[in-house]
């Protein structure tokens, strides 16, 4: 797959302009829209509210910063879960990073649709530059428009759901039911919808509520552990933080900018559309962190609800492995394991798998 340096030259490849502005106004651009982005709760320019001095290096920074973002977790969660939709619409896409990453890896029909005409002349280039061929383009104010194409095995709506269900008057929750339910009509039996938002307090909330609230007919394929209502309540809230590696001069923009790129904080969802659920029960590693200098501390969704999980360093082989081990894997414990305070103590005779997501689920690394 490719890296963030190659997605950061596509970019500079497709704005060709770029060369005659400057890092300062580059690392000025991203410093301006990450402080609004942060202040509206927002993570779009969308609704003209998210303006900077200079609109060509506004079109770079959504491009390649937060653009790398939804390449990079498209790209993550379809090859965690060994997806890749023939086809695929990308809805509020900009220009386009999650169908380019899709089509990286193997995605023959991508539609993106938005309502910037702009955005949407961009990804052509982008698309180019990538040795991807180009996406169809679809002009569509998608509060009361829809993708009007032929059927697709994937609907992606990246960082756009939450902003334009409160876009819309009315309900928030049910403008996104709606703009689901639109989205799924399109989508072919068996085929996939990813929402990705932002990881945040407000993103997260969005997304467990969502959940809650799907109609029949949908699983949930992840991140969820199968129970009937997310388990997480106020103050937490569900999301993933992987380390990411951007090009060179995207790390340089935002070191000038003083914002830290080494790793992306995520909220998502991932739906499949079938009459028939499978019945797996795994456990979804949230977070890791060390407890002091002799413990590691694993927190997991399950079937049960929350569970910590304690390693102390003298158990070297689990310790080591957790350290192995991403956020966002799937676990399956195949041995009891001792309650102790308020979670559970894995011992060096446990036996902790992750789960091979792909299609059939497989047992992949015995500890
Ligand atoms: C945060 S950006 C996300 C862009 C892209 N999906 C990504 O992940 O980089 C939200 C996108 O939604 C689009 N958008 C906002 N309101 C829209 C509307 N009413 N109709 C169509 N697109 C809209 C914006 O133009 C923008 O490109």
């Amino acid at each position: 797959m490719p890296s963030g340096q190659d997605y950061e030259d596509w970019v500079f490849t497709a704005f060709p302009t770029s060369s005659q502005i400057d890092w300062d106004t580059l690392a000025n651009t991203y410093r301006d829209l990450s402080a609004q982005v942060i202040s509206t709760h927002l993570s779009s320019g969308s609704t003209g509210k998210l303006e900077t001095k200079n609109s060509e290096a506004n079109h770079i920074i959504w491009a390649l910063i937060y653009g790398y973002r939804t390449y990079f977790l498209t790209s993550r969660l379809l090859q965690q879960f060994g997806i890749t939709p023939n086809s695929l619409a990308e809805f509020g896409s900009g220009v386009g990073p999650g169908g380019l990453a899709a089509s990286q890896l193997g995605t023959k029909r991508v539609t993106l649709l938005d309502h910037s005409r702009e955005k949407l002349q961009q990804s052509a280039r982008i698309y180019a530059a990538s040795g991807s061929s180009s996406p169809q383009i679809q002009v569509a104010d998608l509060r009361t428009e829809t993708y009007s194409g032929t059927p697709v095995n994937m609907a992606l709506f990246s960082f756009s759901l939450a902003e334009l269900s409160r876009s819309i008057p009315g309900n928030p929750m049910r403008n996104s039911l709606a703009l689901l339910s639109n989205a799924l009509e399109k989508v072919s039996e068996e085929g996939h919808l990813l929402i990705l938002e932002a990881g945040t307090k407000s993103g997260a909330h969005f997304v467990q509520d969502l959940r809650d609230n799907l109609p029949g007919g949908l699983e949930i394929v992840g991140p969820c552990a199968s129970q009937p209502k997310c388990p997480m309540d106020e103050p937490d809230w569900c999301h993933f933080t992987w380390p990411i590696s951007p090009g060179s001069a995207t790390s340089r923009i935002a070191a000038r900018a003083k914002r830290n790129l080494d790793r992306v904080h995520s909220s998502w969802l991932l739906i499949k559309k079938t009459k028939t659920k499978s019945a797996s029960k795994h456990w979804r590693l949230l977070e890791k962190r060390p407890a002091g200098k002799a413990k590691i501390q694993a927190r997991c969704c399950t079937p049960d609800g929350l569970i910590t999980l304690t390693t102390l360093k003298r158990n070297k082989t689990h310790y080591k492995w957790w350290d192995e081990v991403e956020v966002g894997a799937a676990l399956r414990s195949e041995s009891s394991l001792e309650k102790k305070g308020d979670g559970f103590r894995v011992e060096p005779n446990s036996k902790i798998l992750v789960l091979d997501e792909h299609s059939s689920p497989q047992n992949k690394a015995p500890t």
